[in-house]
C-alpha cells in the first residue's frame, strides 16, 4: 500500500516515473552501442591507470584479490542495477528506483550521496588526468611549474590541469548528449588500446618472484605506522572506485531508444568485461615489477614501461590516459547533471533547476558541476576524494540491491525485462559486500560521508521534504 503523503516512506508510483510534462522531459536519442561505449567510458579509467598503485601499495601484490572482491561486490550490484533500471527507465539510478521502492526520506540520502559520488569521481579524474598529462608533456620537454600542477598537500598551490580538464568536458557536455557519446565512443576505444599495449610488454616480463612476500599487510585491515588502514580489504575499499561507472548508463535510462534490450546489454556486458581486462591489467602490472616501485607513482603504469625500457610505450599509454580518461569525466558529469535534474524536478531541489536548454541537455546544472568540481580538482588529495567518492557510491549500492529484494517480494508478478538470476543470493551479497567495503574505508573518510549526510538530512528536513511534488499532492 502506498504510504500517505506527510509519511518519512511516501513513495512516487512506480508506473508514473516515466511520464513527464513537456519541456522537462530528456529526448531519446540513445542507442546499445552508446550505452556500452558510455559504460566502459566510464568505468576503464583512473582506478586501474592510477589507483591501481595506491592499492598495491596497501595491499602488496595480493592487491589481485583486491580487485578480484571489489569487482564480485559490483558485479552483484551491477545486475541488481540491470533489473531495476529496465523495470523503471527513467532518469535518477538509484535515487529514482529508491523513491518508488523504498520511499522519500531513503531516496534522499541516496540522491545526496551520489551528488557526492559524482562530483567527488570528476575531481578524481581530473586528477588522475593530470599525473598522467604532466608525465606526457615531460616526456615532450614541456615542464610545467610544480606549483601549477599540484595541489597544496604535495607542496603545490593549484593543479591547473585538473582545473582546465574539468571545464573542457563540461563544455563538450553542454553543446550536447549525442555528439559528446559519439566521440566517447571513439575514445574508449583508444583507451583500451593502450592498456593491451602495456599488457603485451609487461605480462612477457612477469617475475614470480615480484609477488613474494603476497600477503604483507594480511587480508583484513591493520593500521600501518601512518595510521593508515592497510590490507586486502582496505586496498578493495579503494580499487573499488575501478569498478563503477555502469551506474552511470542507468541515469541515461530516459534518453534511451530501447530501454530493456540497450540497458541490459549496456550494464551488464560494460562490467564483465571490464572486470576480465582489470585482472590481466593488474597481474601483469605486480608481475612486471616490485608493487613498492609503482605504488606512489601519479602515472604507474607509464612508469612500468619505462621502467621495463620501454620509453615509446611509455608515451602511447600516458597520451592514450589524457585523450581518453576524459570519458570517465563526461560519463559522470552526465550523471551529476541528471541527478540533480531529476531531484529538481521532483521538487525536492529548486524547480527552476530542472529546464532543459535548447539541446536539450541542463545547462545551469552542468555549469554549477563545473565550478565545484573544478575548485575540489585543483586542491584536493588523489586518494581521499576516491575514497569518499566510493563511501556515496557504496551507499547508492546498497539502496539498489535492497530495491532489487523489496520489489520481487511487494511485487513479484510485475513484467521484468531482465531477472537478475539467484536474486536472493546475488543482493544479499552485494549489500553485505559493500558494507563490508565501507567499514574498510579510512576512518576519515566514513565520517566525512557521516557530516554530508547529515547536513544532507538537514537540507532535507528544513527544505526538501516539504518542498516536494509529493507533499503537495502532484506527481507530474
Ligand atoms: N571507474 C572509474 C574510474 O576508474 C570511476 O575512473
Amino acid at each position: 500500500m502506498q504510504p500517505n503523503a506527510s509519511s518519512w516512506l511516501r513513495r512516487k508510483d512506480i508506473d508514473q516515473v516515466t511520464v513527464h510534462e513537456e519541456g522537462r522531459r530528456l529526448v531519446p536519442t540513445l542507442g546499445w552501442p552508446h550505452l556500452v561505449a558510455l559504460g566502459i567510458g566510464a568505468i576503464v579509467g583512473t582506478g586501474i591507470y592510477t589507483l591501481i598503485g595506491v592499492a598495491a601499495n596497501l595491499a602488496g601484490p595480493a592487491v589481485l584479490i583486491s580487485f578480484l572482491v571489489a569487482g564480485i561486490v559490483c558485479a552483484c550490484a551491477a545486475l541488481a542495477y540491470a533489473e531495476m533500471a529496465t523495470l523503471m527507465p527513467a532518469a535518477g539510478s538509484a535515487y529514482t528506483y529508491s523513491y518508488t521502492v523504498l520511499g522519500e526520506s531513503i531516496a534522499w540520502v541516496v540522491g545526496w550521496s551520489l551528488i557526492l559520488e559524482y562530483t567527488l569521481v570528476v575531481s578524481t579524474v581530473a586528477v588522475g588526468w593530470s599525473g598522467y598529462a604532466v608525465g606526457f608533456l615531460h616526456g615532450l620537454g614541456v615542464d610545467l611549474p610544480m606549483a601549477l600542477t599540484v595541489g597544496p598537500h604535495a607542496g603545490g598551490a593549484l593543479n591547473v590541469p585538473a582545473i582546465f580538464i574539468t571545464w573542457v568536458v563540461a563544455g563538450a557536455l553542454i553543446a550536447g548528449t549525442r555528439e559528446s557519446a559519439t566521440v566517447n565512443a571513439i575514445l574508449v576505444v583508444a583507451k583500451l588500446l593502450a592498456l593491451a599495449v602495456f599488457v603485451a610488454i609487461a605480462l612477457p616480463a612477469f617475475d614470480a618472484s615480484n609477488l613474494q612476500p603476497f600477503m604483507p599487510h594480511g587480508f583484513t585491515e591493520s593500521l600501518g605506522a601512518d595510521g593508515k588502514k592497510y590490507g586486502v580489504m582496505a586496498a578493495a575499499a579503494i580499487i573499488f572506485f575501478a569498478f563503477y561507472g555502469f551506474d552511470a548508463i542507468s541515469t541515461a535510462a530516459e534518453e534511451t531508444k530501447n530501454p530493456g534490450r540497450d540497458l541490459t546489454i549496456g550494464i551488464v556486458g560494460s562490467m564483465i568485461g571490464c572486470t576480465l581486462i582489470y585482472m590481466v591489467v593488474a597481474l601483469a602490472a605486480v608481475g612486471a615489477m616490485s608493487y613498492t616501485v609503482f605504488g606512489q607513482s601519479p602515472e604507474p603504469l607509464a612508469l612500468i614501461m619505462r621502467e621495463l625500457g620501454h620509453g615509446t610505450a611509455a608515451k602511447i599509454v600516458a597520451a592514450a590516459a589524457v585523450v581518453a580518461l576524459p570519458t570517465v569525466l563526461l560519463a559522470f558529469f552526465y550523471g551529476q547533471s541528471r541527478i540533480f535534474f531529476v531531484m529538481s524536478r521532483d521538487g525536492l531541489l529548486p524547480h527552476s533547476l530542472s529546464k532543459v536548454g535548447k539541446r536539450g541537455t541542463p545547462v545551469a546544472i552542468t555549469v554549477f558541476t563545473a565550478i565545484v568540481t573544478s575548485i575540489l580538482a585543483g586542491v584536493a588529495r588523489l586518494d581521499e576524494i576516491a575514497a569518499l567518492a566510493n563511501a556515496g557510491t557504496l551507499i547508492a549500492f546498497v539502496a539498489v540491491s535492497a530495491c532489487l529484494l523489496v520489489l520481487r517480494k511487494r511485487d513479484p508478478q510485475r513484467p521484468r525485462v531482465f531477472r537478475v538470476p539467484l536474486a536472493w543470493l546475488v543482493g544479499p551479497v552485494a549489500i553485505l559486500g559493500c558494507v563490508y567495503l565501507f567499514a574498510s574505508l579510512p576512518t576519515r573518510t566514513q565520517q566525512w560521508c557521516l557530516l554530508w549526510n547529515g547536513f544532507g538530512i538537514l537540507v532535507y528536513l528544513l527544505y526538501a521534504r516539504r518542498r516536494s511534488l509529493l507533499a503537495r499532492g502532484s506527481d507530474a
